[in-house]
């Protein structure tokens, strides 16, 4: 399997501070690989490195083959690759259809993707009219999904998909990216170690702006000494 992306050893700063060092990870075109570790590890500011949105200062990022670290960010989007940020980032004020028809990149867009989006989503063609200040969390957490799937995207950055969502929504969004990974490949932030277990075939865990352990998912999941460490559950 080759590799959609490959982040070869970067180091981000975020003003003064440090935050990550000689970072490197690779996802196979195909998979879902789960980045993960504990709070304030580092693994937003890892897929905000690959976005460009904190350009690492050195090392490389390699998309599809093309370096694109020090690219702005909408070329690496119109490369075709998607982001989900953390907290359910979507616009309040606006209904769930403009939201959606937002996050188009060609005009046509939505047009040719809403069959598939409410195919995964029902709930988001029942609320098309409603404003986002007036979904439940876990629409919200649909929604933000959604909109990186209105685009061709190639790779998907999931940013804790589940987070403060009830378990019946967790279900509901496992199934999505389960689905979803059939024809995207997606890099997983995830802090509940049982979906991550669950959808990833391989893992990368930080900690402290470093990676200190790789693998297949079926090793993590029996390696609670590396679960206690670093992901602080057992
Ligand atoms: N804007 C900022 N200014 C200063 N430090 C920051 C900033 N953003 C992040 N950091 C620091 O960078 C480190 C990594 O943060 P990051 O958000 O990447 O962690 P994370 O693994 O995503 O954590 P969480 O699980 O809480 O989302 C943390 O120590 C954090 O305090
Ligand atoms: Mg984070």
């Amino acid at each position: 399997m080759s590799n959609l992306l490959e982040v070869r050893g970067i180091d981000t700063f975020i003003g003064q501070f440090h935050i990550l060092e000689e970072v490197s990870l690779t996802v196979p075109e195909g998979a879902i690989v789960a980045l993960l570790g504990r709070n304030g590890a580092g693994k937003t500011t890892t897929l905000k490195s690959i976005l460009g949105l904190t350009p690492p200062r050195s090392g490389q990022v390699i998309f599809a083959g093309e370096e694109i670290q020090g690219l702005p960010s909408y070329e690496i989007a119109a490369m075709g690759v998607g982001y989900v940020p953390e907290h359910r980032a979507i616009f309040r004020d606006l209904s769930v259809y403009e939201n959606l028809k937002l996050a188009e990149r060609k005009k046509s867009d939505l047009a040719r993707k809403e069959a598939m989006i409410f195919e995964l989503f029902p709930d988001l063609k029942r609320l098309i009219k409603l404003g986002g200040a007036n979904l439940s969390g876990g629409q919200q957490q649909m929604l933000a999904l959604a909109r990186a799937l209105v685009p061709d995207n190639r790779l998907l950055l999931i940013d804790e998909p589940t987070e403060g969502l009830a378990p019946v929504i967790i279900e509901a969004m496992m199934e999505a990216i389960r689905r979803l990974a059939a024809t995207t490949t997606i890099l997983l932030v995830e802090q509940n170690f049982l979906v991550a277990g669950q959808l990833a075939e391989s893992y990368v865990i930080v900690d402290e702006g470093r990676v200190v352990q790789t693998g297949v998912m079926a090793d993590l999941l029996d390696d609670d000494a590396a679960i206690r460490r670093y992901l602080g559950a057992g």
